[in-house]
């Protein structure tokens, strides 16, 4: 298969993008950089640096390559930043999807798989949530990745297109080959912001509220690691391309922790007393997200690799030791 990865460059894109070269796959990515890294390419793959949104610059690669598939990261992915700035997320997500889709069908390129959220569902009505379940999101990114959705179903209807959504859970860990992980700027996300501490770069971790109806009072979240996610993508592809219908799978390992567990389980891994304090509820949290991900290992034959909290820290520690900058400047 020759498979185009849309951000290619940024944190989930680079580890697929890993995956599908060790499975034996040719890939071209196309990333603009804005949030992905030229470090995080992975040397064998053929690299475009440019726009989704730019449609003479997709039409090139289109023009250019011989394309099997599409596999798509290419979106902002920050909750809160959606919220200030908008017109960005609809921006990126919506009109560079909508220029991407135009592109794919003068190509006659009908197969796509797209990295789609938990933030689709909003506060969910169920536990574990079901790819049927009420999807009504309470930010901005959601709402995008939900459109962006609505716009594969009904360009799928009209155009010879099949596609895929992923709708993951909590992304962590890194790549234990050491050479890929997460980073992001800037940091938002739990793990990486516990591992600051032990690192030397950060006092204490923040707990955002401890009065939700949880067993310890703390939001409970389904962390997933990267690797498996970027299986997951593979076998996605390898599903269209065996002719499989389009459809959306969660990607969770259907297990929820705690934020005090997850700095419990951190310290554990590191060896540090990890100091906490409890401040405010950050505006906008679901008190639990824990995924049903029955379908994606019924239909998909997915199969996680890393459901032990333990082992998805200890990979993204191992990469924040080496990397404390990030790609920016080594350890
Ligand atoms: N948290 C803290 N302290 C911190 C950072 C986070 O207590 O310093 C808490 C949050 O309040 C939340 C949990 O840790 O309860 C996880 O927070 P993250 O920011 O790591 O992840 P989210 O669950 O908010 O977001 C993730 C993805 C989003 C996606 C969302 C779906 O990162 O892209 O799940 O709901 F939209």
């Amino acid at each position: 298969m020759r498979i185009l990865v849309l951000g290619g460059a940024g944190y989930i894109g680079s580890h697929t993008v890993y995956e599908l070269i060790e499975a034996g796959e040719d890939v071209v990515i196309v990333d603009n950089l804005l949030t992905g890294f030229r470090e995080a390419i992975h040397p064998q793959a053929t690299f475009y640096e440019g726009d989704i949104r730019d449609r003479t610059f997709m039409d090139c690669v289109f023009e250019k390559e011989k394309i099997d598939g599409v596999i798509h990261f290419a979106a902002s992915s920050q909750v809160g930043e959606s919220m200030k700035d908008p017109l960005k997320y609809y921006s990126n997500n919506l009109c560079g999807t909508e220029t991407l889709l135009e592109s794919m069908v003068a190509h006659g390129i009908d197969k796509i798989v797209f990295s789609s959220t938990a933030a689709t569902y909003g506060e969910p009505e169920n536990i574990p949530i079901k790819e049927n379940d009420r999807t009504l999101p309470t930010n901005c990114y959601g709402e995008t990745k939900l459109s962006m959705e609505k716009m594969f179903k009904w360009t799928a209807n009209a155009h010879n297109l099949r596609y895929v959504s992923l709708r993951y859970f909590n992304a962590c860990g890194a790549h234990p080959n050491g050479k890929i992980g997460e980073a992001h700027s800037p940091e938002t996300h739990l793990i990486p912001l516990i591992l600051q501490v032990p690192n030397g770069q950060r006092e204490y971790i923040s707990v955002f509220g401890n009065d939700y109806d949880t067993k310890d009072g703390t939001c409970v979240r389904d962390y997933i690691h990267v690797n498996d996610l970027a299986q997951a993508h593979i076998l996605a592809m390898k599903y269209l391309m065996n002719g499989g219908e389009s459809d959306i799978f969660n990607l969770g390992n259907g297990v929820g922790f705690t934020v005090k567990e997850v700095i419990e389980t951190a310290r554990e891994v590191t060896g540090h007393p990890i100091p906490a304090k409890e401040e405010m509820r950050r505006s906008g949290d679901p008190s639990t997200l824990i995924a049903s991900s029955e379908k994606a290992k019924t239909v998909l034959g997915w199969n996680p690799q890393y459901a032990d909290l333990r082992v998805i820290i200890d990979t993204a520690w191992r990469w924040h030791q080496s990397h404390p900058n990030g790609y920016k400047i080594e350890g």
